[in-house]
């Protein structure tokens, strides 16, 4: 089958769609032309991912919908389903041709070649450090806000989580490499870099002889004076070190936001969970670091339901988003996953009330969003623009220091710049103005 075009499908996380957007660059690096739409493309690629049973789910049936056009198809199943389920998915589905797992995507083209001399490819190894070997070169404009992957991988196996199993133990790039993906990217126009990794925080490599970590690579980083802004996603609340809270007050650069996930707000739960804090523990950061810098913001992700959580346990959690007062979050339903630990668990509880659990949760968590908001309303505040809006042209789009989402009705802004506008209208989500 020839290959001329390709369509990419990301389901995951941030760290699956910097991978798709890697994948696209050596899809066209082998000159192929990406496709707006998935039926008319020569190659498919799912960027799949596999943390709740929905995700995965999701996948079959966008395969099943291909399944008529078959023929004229190659499906490739990338990310951390193909990791997760392997050569298994040859016998879900057989239109699909290739299997890769998260770590291998520079095989790719080689693997499309291959199709010829035998019509099922797999492969997932854990080859981390060649994969980023190969996937720097970018040909691509870049976005105002940049996202570069710095640590992937996860040795802390929650009890729910699958995430040490896909993306295997946990890997920190070398410096170097990140500083010229950095280089290239604010080359381009970027302005804020996004750190990405399952534990951004549990980053560690060492130069010269000198340990670095991830404080080390952030005051590395803001030498860049192209970089106006730096975040970092997902920390763990175990790797919050002193030095990483301490550079929330020296950092200009550092934004007053973190997303630093409790997924309980009880330590029985936590327990179960193995997530190797208490809510104590939890606090105590919350507090170092608003010690340090009293503008801090935090988001978390929540799970609800887990098994053995009882409405006490809930009735915790509410407590904790109240005593915090978290401005974004994640919430869901607790899914099990095979192969982990918590999937063996009884769980008695019924889907109904974990349904209602979630909704109270989400509701006080959308009330306290709307509240932080409203307390932007009438007041000037910094917005760095990231773009004009395709749908609503007169708008423009970007953020403030905390993530929130600004519309701004505006004649001109140019992308790239930070400009201090009076926000007048919000609702829970999004902040407006005009300039
Ligand atoms: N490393 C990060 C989270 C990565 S996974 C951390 O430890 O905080 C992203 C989120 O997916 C998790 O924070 C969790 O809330 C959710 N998640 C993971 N496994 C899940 C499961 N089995 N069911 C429901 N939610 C899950
Ligand atoms: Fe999953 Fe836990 Fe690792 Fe986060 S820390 S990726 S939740 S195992
Ligand atoms: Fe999903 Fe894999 Fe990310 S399971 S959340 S795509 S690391």
């Amino acid at each position: 089958m020839r290959h001329s075009t390709f369509f990419v499908k990301s389901y995951g996380c941030q760290m699956n769609v910097y991978d798709s957007k890697k994948i696209i660059s050596i899809l066209e690096n082998k000159g192929l032309k990406k496709n707006k739409d998935l039926e008319n493309a020569d190659l498919v690629v799912f960027n799949t991912c596999n943390i709740r049973d929905k995700a995965a789910h999701k996948l079959y049936s966008d395969i099943g919908r291909l399944n008529k056009y078959k023929k004229e198809k190659t499906i490739a199943v990338v990310g951390c389903v193909a990791q997760a389920e392997n050569s298994e998915m040859f016998n879900k589905n057989k239109s699909i041709d290739i299997v890769l797992g998260p770590q291998s995507y520079h095989l790719l083209p080689q693997m499309i070649d291959d199709l010829k001399k035998n019509p099922k490819q797999i492969n997932t190894e854990f080859i981390v450090n060649e994969k980023f070997d190969y996937l720097t070169e970018q040909k691509r404009k870049q976005g105002v806000s940049s996202y570069i992957t710095i640590q992937e991988g996860c040795d802390k196996f929650c009890s729910f989580c699958v995430v040490p199993y896909t993306r295997g133990p946990e890997y920190s790039r070398p410096l170097k490499s990140l500083i010229n993906e950095i280089n290239i990217l604010t080359d381009k126009g970027a302005k804020e870099i996004v750190l990405l990794g399952q534990n951004v925080n549990a980053y560690n490599t060492s130069y010269n002889g000198r340990k670095i970590n991830i404080a080390d690579l952030i005051e590395e980083i803001s030498n860049n004076k192209k970089i106006n802004r730096i975040r970092y996603t997902t920390s763990h609340p175990t790797n919050m070190s002193d030095d990483l809270i301490n550079l929330h007050s020296t950092n200009k650069k550092l934004m007053p936001f973190l997303h630093l996930p409790v997924q309980s707000g009880s330590s029985n739960i936590l327990r179960k969970m193995n997530r190797k804090y208490d809510t104590d523990y939890y606090l105590k950061i919350i507090e170092r670091l608003k010690t340090v810098n009293p503008k801090i913001e935090i988001s978390s992700d929540f799970i609800i339901g887990y098994p053995g959580e009882t409405d006490s346990d809930f009735k915790k959690t509410l407590n904790l988003v109240d005593e915090i007062k978290f401005t974004q979050s994640y919430s869901f339903i607790y899914s099990p996953r095979p192969g982990t630990k918590s999937a063996v668990e009884k769980d008695e509880t019924s889907l109904q009330i974990k349904k209602e659990r979630l909704t109270i949760l989400q509701e006080r968590l959308k009330e306290i969003q709307f509240e932080f908001n409203k307390s932007f309303c009438g007041k000037s505040t910094d917005v760095l623009i990231e773009n004009q809006s395709v749908s609503n042209p007169e708008y423009f789009f970007g953020r403030t220091p905390f993530m929130q989402s600004v519309y701004i009705k505006s004649q001109k802004m140019n992308p790239g710049e930070v400009k201090n506008v009076n926000i007048s209208t919000c609702n829970h989500k999004n902040l407006y103005a005009s300039y």
